[in-house]
């Protein structure tokens, strides 16, 4: 009986159907796990600024600039930033110019060296922007860093 009454809860076309808006939310968990295995292809490397010139692989150096850098995009495009943000804007800035210098180390020649010393131009920038605490600026080298990231990566990586 019971057996039978779960049975036609799950094969009777009339109970399927509204099931319908739960794939919705299946396929939104999917999203979010993919989401979570990707965030966790890329190690968390918080390096401080005096280690960068320590790291002695590209990838770990690039896991860092994730790091460092990826949670500052979101804030592109505001009219306005908090004291905290500007003082985010100057260490970011500083320790992606690190990071920068530091790419040439494992050149892949010299357009690739160029997107280094361009994202290099990006931190600083950005660090100014920051010290200036000039929300336009910000917002411009952050926008220009993030478009320096992709571009190096569609062409070396
Ligand atoms: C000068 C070129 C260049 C620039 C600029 C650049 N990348 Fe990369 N990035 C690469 C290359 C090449 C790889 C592949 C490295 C490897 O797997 O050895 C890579 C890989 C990565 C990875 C994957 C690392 C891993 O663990 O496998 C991340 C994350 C990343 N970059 C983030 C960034 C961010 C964020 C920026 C901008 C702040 C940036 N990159 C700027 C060239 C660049």
């Amino acid at each position: 009986m019971v057996a039978g009454l779960a049975a036609a809860e799950v094969y009777e076309p009339s109970n399927v159907l509204p099931l319908s808006p739960l794939f919705g939310g299946a396929a939104l968990k999917r999203a979010l796990m993919l989401g979570l295995l990707f965030a966790g292809c890329v190690p968390h490397r918080d390096v401080p600024l005096e280690e960068i010139p320590k790291i002695t692989k590209l990838a770990d150096l690039m896991a860092a600039q994730s790091t460092i850098a990826d949670p500052q995009f979101k804030k592109i495009g505001q009219a306005s930033y908090t004291d905290a943000d500007f003082v985010a804007f100057v260490d970011v800035g500083k320790r992606i110019s690190a990071t920068s210098a530091h790419i040439k180390d494992f050149s892949k020649g010299p357009g690739f060296d160029e997107l280094a010393a361009q994202l290099g131009r990006n931190a600083d920038a950005l660090a100014s922007a920051g010290t200036a605490h000039d929300p336009v600026q910000a917002s411009a080298a952050l926008k220009e860093m993030k478009t320096t990231c992709k571009t190096c990566h569609s062409k070396y990586r």
